[in-house]
């Protein structure tokens, strides 16, 4: 496969977009208005960062870009090799330390139709992006959700497990969260338990026991959620998987949400109720701690083989 990186002087390196091989500029990234991601939302996607230049569970992101490619029948163009080049390609010349990476897979271009046939080949699009540090606040502080009045697509439709570009359902549920002032919505399923937020997962501890719904309930398997879960269990913290309504959230002890960019975010309210004393609890940054030690730990090992995980030589 040839790889074309060129012309890169004169853009601004805070965010560089490789599109099947070729790293632009936001100004140059463009795909076809016939590719099946814009018409349909015919695609998957993962999101990832790095810390201190080191990538940040890449595998399990790739895990669950295949899952979700198997689930839509979607072949990926890309060997996981070529796509792991493609990405540290993109960072080398973007050169931030943290970075947001996105990695979109469509199903590529072809005549307007429902058809999946009728796409021929992938577009693989990688954006790179400097990411700031978090707000403070949202940690010191925590954040107001609301329960939205849209549910989360069920099971048995558009399958939350899927990390598909489809993304309407959480758009919806979104709009109503800023209409309120709240930070982010969380969705309940058609049986009434809670699912998960937009872009993050949902926790609540109750009595010291961590529970977050299992993937039952229809929501995307975090990668943050399930490392949480393998870190409290290695700590003999008890933690569960169990659906739990709204009115047992309310009634929570403490809550947070969970995703790879945000980390562990304490939520203090829900739809204007107070969550335990309406201030971030103890277990939550607790939990916090753990998975940050767990982050170092991660980018100390990453960093013993930063040239075979970040810059690998072109050959590679
Ligand atoms: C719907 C949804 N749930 C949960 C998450 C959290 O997943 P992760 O911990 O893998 O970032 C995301 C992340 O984008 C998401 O989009």
């Amino acid at each position: 496969m040839e790889f074309v990186a060129k012309g890169l002087q004169g853009y601004f390196r805070i965010m560089l977009i490789n599109i099947n091989g070729v790293i632009t500029g936001k100004e140059d990234a463009k795909v076809s208005v016939f590719d099946r991601g814009f018409l349909f939302g015919d695609s998957i996607y993962e999101v990832t960062l790095t810390y201190d230049y080191v990538l940040f569970k890449l595998e399990e992101h790739f895990d669950r870009l295949w899952e979700s490619a198997e689930s839509l029948a979607l072949h990926i163009s890309h060997s996981r090799k070529e796509l792991t080049y493609e990405v540290n390609k993109t960072l080398k010349q973007l050169n931030e330390k943290r970075a947001y990476v996105r990695i979109i897979i469509t199903r590529g271009e072809g005549m307007i139709g429902l058809d999946p046939n009728l796409a021929s080949k992938n577009n693989v699009i990688i954006i790179c992006k400097s990411l700031p540090e978090n707000p403070n606040w949202w940690y010191e502080t925590g954040v107001e959700m609301i329960i939205a009045n849209i549910l989360r697509n069920p099971k048995e439709s558009m399958d939350p497990s899927i990390k598909s570009g489809n993304y309407l359902n959480n758009v919806l549920a979104y709009a109503e969260a800023k209409k309120q002032g709240a930070f982010d919505a969380i969705m309940l399923n058609r049986d009434g338990f809670i699912t998960e937020g937009t872009t993050n997962n949902i926790w609540m501890i109750k009595n010291k026991e961590i529970i977050t719904p299992p993937l039952g309930a229809g929501l995307l398997p975090g990668i943050t959620r399930q490392t949480l879960i393998e870190l409290a269990k290695l700590k003999n913290l008890p933690v569960s998987e169990k659906n739990f309504t709204r009115d047992e959230l309310y009634s929570a002890d403490e809550s947070f949400l969970t995703s790879s960019t945000k980390e562990l975010v304490p939520i203090v309210k829900i739809n204007g109720k107070s969550i335990g004393s309406a201030v971030p609890g103890p277990l939550t940054r607790k939990l916090h701690q753990i998975y940050k030690d767990h982050v170092q730990e991660c980018v100390k090992q990453g960093k013993n083989k930063l040239f075979f995980t970040i810059f690998p030589s072109d050959s590679d």
